[in-house]
């Protein structure tokens, strides 16, 4: 029997049963949900909505539901539709008639913004302190390779030298501005639903903003159809999620070349390789390859959601408990990437000769030679001409463009720039990726990171102590 039978005659056709049940999944969010209404029984009690005692109770009997979920004894009932309804039927299961004024004054659609809210703040803050986590270990790992370098690319071509701590460090800042995006998407997510009802409020004498203020959200709902059918929170999440799903999935794609016989830039450890079933000699970067894989599954659960939400009238509808998976998979998925990759790049050797003898290849001086000229007054653009042309004599005669240089009366003065590691050191206008000004940067960087991090803490503070995920 359901909580809302009293109106229906018959009972719920075991296909709609398996169509609209949301335990199965939603069960996950026990301990928000729990929090969720731990809190509205506080405001009933300061509304005198229940009494005291009353409210004693229901806290106790939530508190036992708690402890059920935490050592795996809670029984789900076979007429327990979503977590929400579980956990109030096991109430008035513990409580009687006074688990009964549990729902007073609260919707289900209140309730489940609520509880999606909260649930979404902590993954929030999960994802950015992993992403901050592998930021450290690319920091770290340029640190520890502080003169090694390797080509830079433009279309995959051989372009100019950098250093690989400004190459990691690229990659970290792409990073950072997905954590600044997470920190602000909690802004928007701190919004307290609970007291919106159904969609309409309540004639009972609540007060929303003191609910709010206990479970720890920065404001509270403004308008109450608006706090029952916005998911605004989900789609930004999704989109954090998915953006940096997409920056993981090109520093996956970067590993695996970097990883071929080819490139030989760096070797996998072993702890983070794989094998071939039939190919002995196999040693496979599979971790990479997930982890670009994985961004398809996170643009694709953004995509979902916004589409499920385009077209809904106000207010709630059914449809938005479609929005719980696409956020659950994102968050664990993304998780599992962070933590796998952070691994591989914290125990890969890096091949630091190989990309330097790649990085000393004759054609990446090109450019250097034409600033040369620049610097003796030539302009740019005949600059260029006078280098294009002896890169073009270099090609046809299979010869190094050094030893063209070298050989032509006219340029054999630029002949020191193609001594090893010298272009790399010529690299040094600012934010440039030289050894001239790689220190700057890398304080830039990690005072970013550091604030970042006090942005990270400054949140949590927020969080009531109950409210801890059971996800990973
Ligand atoms: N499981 C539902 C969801 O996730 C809870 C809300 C149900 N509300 C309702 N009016 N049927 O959205």
């Amino acid at each position: 029997m359901t909580l809302w039978s009293g109106r229906f005659s018959t009972a719920m056709g075991s296909s709609l049963w398996d169509l609209s049940e949301s335990y199965s999944y939603d069960h996950v969010l026990y301990p928000f949900d729990i929090a969720g209404s731990k809190a509205h029984v506080r405001g009933l009690m300061r509304a005198g909505l229940v009494s005291d005692d009353e409210g004693t109770t229901l806290i106790a009997a939530l508190d036992e539901v708690l402890a059920e979920f935490t050592d795996d004894r809670f029984t789900r009932s076979s007429s327990d539709e979503d977590v929400h309804m579980a956990i109030e039927r096991r109430v008035i299961e513990l409580a009687g008639d006074v688990g009964a004024k549990l729902h007073t004054a609260r919707s289900r659609n209140d309730q489940v913004a609520t509880t999606f809210r909260l649930f979404t703040l902590d993954a929030l803050q999960r994802v950015t302190a992993a992403s901050l986590d592998l930021i450290d270990v690319l920091v770290t790992l340029g640190d520890a390779h502080g003169d090694a370098y390797l080509p830079g690319y433009t279309h995959l071509q051989r372009a100019q030298p950098v250093l690989l701590s400004h190459h990691l460090n690229a990659h970290a800042w792409a990073l950072l501005r997905d954590v600044d995006r997470l920190l602000d998407a909690r802004d928007r997510t701190s919004v307290s639903p609970l007291g919106a009802g159904a969609l309409a409020g309540t004639s009972l004498s609540i007060d929303p903003s003191f609910v709010a203020e206990v479970l720890g959200f920065d404001s509270v709902f403004a308008n109450s159809l608006d706090a029952v059918s916005d998911r605004d929170f989900v789609a930004e999440a999704l989109f954090d999620i998915a953006m940096l799903g997409v920056h993981l999935s090109r520093m996956g794609e970067e590993l695996v070349l970097w990883t071929t016989a080819e490139f030989n830039f760096a070797v996998l450890s072993d702890t983070y390789a794989t094998g071939s079933s039939m190919l002995p000699q196999k040693k496979n970067s599979d971790v990479a390859e997930l982890a670009r894989a994985k961004s398809g599954r996170l643009v694709g659960n953004l995509t979902g959601l916004l589409v499920m939400l385009k077209g809904l009238p106000l207010s709630y509808n059914r449809d938005l408990q479609e929005d719980k998976e696409p956020l659950f998979d994102s968050f664990r998925q993304v998780m599992m990437v962070l933590a796998a990759l952070g691994g591989a790049y914290q125990t890969m050797t890096f091949n630091t000769d190989a990309a330097a003898r790649a990085a000393e290849d004759p054609f990446m001086v090109a450019t250097d030679m034409a600033e040369e000229l620049v610097s003796e007054g030539v302009p740019f653009r005949q600059a260029h001409e006078q280098v294009g042309r002896l890169v073009g004599e270099a090609v046809s005669s299979h010869r190094a463009l050094s030893d063209v240089v070298a050989e032509n009366p006219d340029f054999a003065r630029f002949a020191n720039l193609f001594e090893p590691g010298v272009a790399l050191t010529r690299r040094r206008s600012p934010g440039s990726s030289g050894p001239a000004g790689a220190k700057v940067q890398h304080d830039h960087l990690v005072s970013n990171r550091a604030r970042a991090g006090e942005r990270l803490a400054e949140g949590s503070q927020g969080m009531p102590e109950d409210v801890v995920g059971p996800f990973l």
